[in-house]
Order: structure tokens, then C-alpha cells, then sequence
């Protein structure tokens, strides 16, 4: 954990004028300076640097933040790193605050890691020395894997029995618990025993982008059941994050600038045995928003690759669904799938690299996959596209889908193609979108959905999260983006707000910049980093407002008078029911003036 002061130090000593000017061509333009984009390919500079402010903000595409969120978004950084790289440029070091409890997970976390590593580096060295080793080796030969990929993947063989690991490490109860931890182990405490989850299995690690490994999936040599037995979610994984061979893929000499999205362990090993080195898997779950997310850190191309079938055809619609709200400009989304009764295993070993090569170049692009299946939707439903009823019902499906794309050329295009398939006119279809918006914060209508797998493997980490925020509060994100917004209130209005966290943090923000303690928005990140709402705060430092910054004001103004009438109005009825619960004879005139003002004004 970073110390805020620290952070606010980092800004207050950072100009980000500097930062970005090593990156992106500025010029000075009156008060500010401006630039092409980085985040969105422009002709004409509409990027512009607020040295006053310390705050980037791109007119065309919305892009905007501090000089924390440039290197995050610019150089592919987490929010620690970016700190670490302002830190470096003034010469100063992050300092490590941790308290007891920090300290003792973190001790925690290293041993797991520890006794995961070391037990990759037994599963390696089974495959190698152990008696029964063959059976293991014919196998993956079997599967067409050479050596030398068994290597860079680093397979291993979990020997059978059920004592391995214990009788290798320690046979001391307290000694395992760190085994117990990592899911290496299972402990039957009804009697007091401990034995290796993984027995008899081809093993492979699934690794962090650092290459420390925080699992396994373990597959049964031949036939049996479970076909995979995965590591268990712990302190180091979470299967709805990882990804299997995004390590891998991004150590590969290839440095593709594009991500294969497939379904199996061996899929992804097959494909690098056949050189395509950019193939990733999820563990037995859906794709889900923080997988998106990851990759097009890495990248900026993902290709979904999917079976022919209708399972395939379903997941393929939810991950268009999930990859929609991530599509800025310059990032691209494309779709694949495969002939019926192939994996890409299977298919890559039978047509070779450069077949299976060409189906991943000639792969759908989102907004040709996209029409063509709300097209087939239609005919399901027995409306013919071209008819007008069937455009009508087009427009009424597509617009809103289209809305969960941030603003940018990407999605002007895909409304220029519905306009294109419809014939409506562009100014029609935004009335569609005004009355068929979804509503606010998308992403979390369609992330990870409830199928079977994901619900069972990773629903309860993502519902326990206490981090998932509900939807963003658009007064909350627009204050965030240009806090002096606060002023257009007094400091009394605030004062009642306090009904949730986001409007609390609202409140805080607002009489802090009436105190002036905070006049820019990396001042509100730092103040609030370690807090409960830090990842509130993130979230909507992250938001993208849709609307051009002078008509910022007005937006926070409305939305801001709604949510203290919104108070007012439930203090108010508050106050009447309990003035309706008294005995009329009880009431003093002051008590029924108040009732007859407000009881047809309140609904
Ligand atoms: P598949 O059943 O499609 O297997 O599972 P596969 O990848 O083709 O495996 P091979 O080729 O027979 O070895 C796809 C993925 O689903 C998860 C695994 O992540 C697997 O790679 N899975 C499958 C499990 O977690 N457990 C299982 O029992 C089966
Ligand atoms: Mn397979």
C-alpha cells in the first residue's frame, strides 16, 4: 500500500506537462497545451493539457485524467507502477506502509507463492525421474508435444499417490498449512489428515504476468473423471482474473499485438507447439470484464475463438456483449469459429499453422458479426431485415448495444453502418438511443453472467468482492473530472447527503474543495487511496464523461438539485408520517400548515 501523502506528493512534485510532452507532441495554446491524441487516431489536434490543472482531456474521445492515469493508460501501466515511474523521475522511492495485518498477509501471500513454486519445480522434475514417468511422457508425446514447449509451459507430472507432497516438504500438521493454503493440499479435519490434491496428473502451472505461478490444472493421463482438476480459488488466484498462457504469450518472441482467446490448457500449448504464441485461455469460466480488461493491457486485438456449435454461438454473443463498453478507438475485437466437433487442438494438429493461421486473419470483425446476429435474431423471430418492421426492430436492439462503445470513431462507425442497414437517418436512430438507454454503468449488465461454471467457480469471490461498487453516480464522476464543480453550491447543501457511500464521498469531496484542500483531481485519488472508497473513487476517475466539459456544469447542477430535492423530499416524508401518526387534536397549526404544503407535493 502506497501512503497518500506520498502520492500527493508524487503530484504535487510532477508536472504533467513534462510527463506527457515526452510522450505525445504538445504545443502551447493560450492557457493550456494541445496535441493529436494519443488515445484515438485524429487529423486535427483535439488533445489538450491543463498545466494549471495538472489534467489531460481529449475533446474527441473523452480521454482524461491526471498524469498517473496517462502513464496507466499511455504505457500500459497498473495504477503502482505508474506511481513507481513518477516516483523514479523525481529520484524518490515508494516508500512500503503497511500495517500489522498488511504485513502478516503479505508474509501469507509469499509463502504461498513459495510453496507453489516449489512445487511446480517438483511436478518438473517427476515428469523427468519418476519410476512411472512413461505413461506421462507418451501421453503428451501422443498429444504431439515436443520437450522443448513442455518446457516453456513448464508441464509437470504429479506422481500417484496421496502422500507426495507431504512426505517431500514436511510431515508436520502446522508446516503444511502454507500447502493447505495454496490448494496443493487438502485437509480432512474430521480425521486429522492431509493429502495431495493433484495425483496422478499431467499438471499445468498457470502463471501471473510475472511468471510466479498461482495454480494448477491438473489433467487425468487417459480417460477418467474430472477430465481437469483445478486449483482451488485462493489468496494468489482467482480464476474470473486469470488467464492461462497470457505469461507465456507475452514472453514469446513473436510480440504479437494480438490475443487468441481459446477454451483449453491444451489448446494453448497445441497452438504454441504449432508456433501461434498469443493463444490464452480462461479457466473453465466465461470471459469475463476483468479478462478484457487485462488483455487489451497487453494488446490490441482479441480474437475470440469459439466452437461451431450453439454453446459456441451463445458464449461468442456474451463476450461481444462484455467487449463492447472496451472498444475505443484503436482496439479491435474479432470472432472466430471453428467447424463442428474441432478445438483448436484438434484443428491446428489436423490443417496446420498457416490453415489455422488464416482462420484467425479471416476471423469476423465485431460490428460484421454483430449485424449479421442480430439479423439471424430477427429471422428467429420471424421479421424479415430488409422489411421495415424488421429495420425498425434493428435499430431498436442494435442502438443500445451500440451505446455501451465509449464515444469515438469506432462507434460512429458502427451507427454509420446501422444507419447504412436500416436507412434511417443517423438523427433517428439517436432518438432510439434516448429512449431505449440502458441503464447507467453497462458493464456490469453483462460481466460474467450466470452459466454454470462461472457461477459455480467464481460467483462467490465476485459477489463477496467488497469492492464491487454499484453503478457509478454520474454526479459523483463529474465532480471527480473537475472538482471546482462543487462551488456551484454552498457548503449547507451538502450537508444532508449522506444516504449511501457515493454520496458521502461526494459531500467529502465537496467541502473539502470549499476548504480548499483539494483543487485537482489526483488530489481527490490520493487523499482517498487505502480508504473503503478508494475503489469507488478509481472507478469514477476512470469513468468517461460523454459530454464536452462546458456542458459539464450544467449536467452536475441538474443532477446535483435533483439529489437534494430527492433529500429534501424524503426528509420531508419523514417528517409528515410522523406528524400523520400523532392525533390530528395533537397537532399544532405550524404541524398542519406543514402537511397541507407537503402532501401534495410528495408522491
Ligand atoms: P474441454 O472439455 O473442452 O477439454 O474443457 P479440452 O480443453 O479439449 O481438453 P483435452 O483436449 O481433452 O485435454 C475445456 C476447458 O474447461 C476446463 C479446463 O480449463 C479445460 O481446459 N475444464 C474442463 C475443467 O476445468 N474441468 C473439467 O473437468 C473439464
Ligand atoms: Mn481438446
Amino acid at each position: 500500500m502506497i501512503p497518500s501523502s506520498f502520492i500527493d506528493e508524487i503530484l504535487a512534485r510532477t508536472d504533467i506537462v513534462d510527463v506527457i510532452e515526452a510522450r505525445v507532441t504538445l504545443k502551447k495554446t493560450g492557457q493550456n497545451y494541445s496535441g493529436l491524441c494519443p488515445f484515438h487516431q485524429e487529423k486535427s489536434p483535439s488533445f489538450s493539457v491543463s498545466q494549471e490543472k495538472q489534467f489531460y482531456y481529449c475533446f474527441g474521445c473523452q480521454a482524461s485524467g491526471s498524469a498517473i492515469k496517462f502513464l496507466m493508460e499511455f504505457d500500459r501501466m497498473d495504477f503502482v507502477t505508474a506511481i513507481e515511474n513518477l516516483a523514479a523521475r523525481l529520484g524518490m522511492v515508494v516508500p512500503n506502509e503497511q500495517s500489522d495485518d498488511d504485513r502478516l498477509s503479505s508474509m501469507k501471500r509469499k509463502q504461498t507463492l513459495d510453496v507453489l513454486t516449489q512445487a511446480k519445480d517438483f511436478y518438473k522434475q517427476q515428469l523427468r525421474n519418476h519410476p512411472q514417468r512413461q505413461r506421462a511422457v507418451d501421453y503428451l508425446k501422443n498429444r504431439g508435444l515436443t520437450g522443448q514447449i513442455a518446457n516453456r509451459f513448464e508441464i509437470g507430472f504429479a506422481p500417484p499417490g496421496w502422500q507426495n507432497l507431504s512426505a517431500l516438504f514436511s510431515e508436520d500438521a502446522a508446516q503444511l498449512q502454507p500447502w493447505i493454503a495454496a490448494g496443493l493440499m487438502v485437509e480432512n479435519l474430521d480425521e486429522d489428515k492431509r493429502y495431495d490434491r493433484f495425483r496422478d496428473r499431467i499438471v499445468f502451472p498457470i502463471r501471473d504476468l510475472r511468471g510466479r505461478t498461482i495454480g494448477f490444472g491438473g489433467r487425468v493421463i487417459g480417460d477418467g473423471k474430472p477430465k481437469y482438476l483445478n486449483s482451488p480459488e485462493t489468496t494468489v488466484f482467482h480464476k474470473g482474473r486469470e488467464l492461462y498462457g497470457l505469461y507465456e504469450a507475452r514472453r514469446s518472441q513473436q510480440k504479437s499485438a494480438r490475443l487468441l482467446v481459446v477454451e483449453g490448457y491444451m489448446d494453448v500449448v497445441a497452438l504454441a507447439q504449432h508456433g501461434i504464441e498469443y493463444a490464452v485461455a480462461t479457466l473453465g469460466t466465461s470471459t469475463s470484464d476483468e479478462h478484457i480488461q487485462r488483455m487489451y493491457r497487453q494488446v490490441s486485438e482479441i480474437v475470440f475463438c469459439f466452437d461451431g456449435d450453439g454453446a459456441g454461438l451463445r458464449a461468442a454473443w456474451k463476450a461481444l456483449l462484455g467487449v463492447l463498453p472496451h472498444l475505443s478507438d484503436g482496439r479491435s475485437a474479432r470472432f472466430m469459429f471453428l467447424p463442428e466437433g474441432h478445438d483448436p487442438d484438434s484443428l491446428v494438429r489436423k490443417e496446420g499453422t498457416e490453415r489455422f493461421g488464416a482462420r484467425i486473419d479471416g476471423a469476423d470483425d465485431v460490428s460484421t458479426w454483430f449485424f449479421e446476429k442480430l439479423g439471424q435474431d430477427l429471422q428467429v423471430d420471424g421479421l424479415d431485415p430488409k422489411s421495415i418492421a424488421g429495420r425498425a426492430a434493428l435499430s431498436k436492439t442494435a442502438m443500445p448495444l451500440i451505446n455501451l462503445m465509449p464515444e469515438g470513431v469506432f462507434r460512429q462507425l458502427m451507427i454509420d453502418a446501422l444507419a447504412e442497414l436500416t436507412g434511417l437517418a443517423r438523427g433517428r436512430l439517436e432518438d432510439v438511443t434516448i429512449k431505449y438507454q440502458l441503464p447507467a454503468e453497462p458493464q456490469s449488465v453483462f460481466t460474467d453472467g450466470p452459466d454454470e461454471l462461472s457461477e459455480m467457480e467464481s460467483g462467490e469471490y465476485d459477489s463477496e468482492d467488497p469492492r464491487e461498487v454499484g453503478p457509478l453516480d454520474p454526479a459523483l464522476s463529474l465532480l471527480i473530472l473537475q472538482p471546482e464543480l462543487a462551488l456551484e453550491f454552498n457548503i449547507e447543501d451538502y450537508q444532508n447527503i449522506d444516504k449511501n457511500m457515493q454520496d458521502r464521498l461526494i459531500k467529502s469531496i465537496a467541502v473539502c474543495v470549499h476548504e480548499g484542500s483539494i483543487s485537482a483531481p489526483g488530489q481527490i485519488l490520493a487523499r482517498f487511496n487505502g480508504r473503503d472508497e478508494q475503489h469507488c473513487v478509481k472507478k469514477a476517475f476512470e469513468h468517461k464523461p460523454l459530454l464536452r466539459p462546458e456542458h459539464l456544469k450544467d449536467e452536475y447542477v441538474g443532477l446535483m438539485q435533483r439529489k437534494f430535492d430527492q433529500y429534501r423530499s424524503s426528509s420531508a416524508r419523514i417528517q409528515i408520517n410522523q406528524l400523520l401518526d400523532k392525533a390530528p387534536s395533537q397537532l399544532t397549526e405550524d404541524e398542519r400548515a406543514l402537511i397541507r404544503l407537503h402532501i401534495g407535493s410528495i408522491d
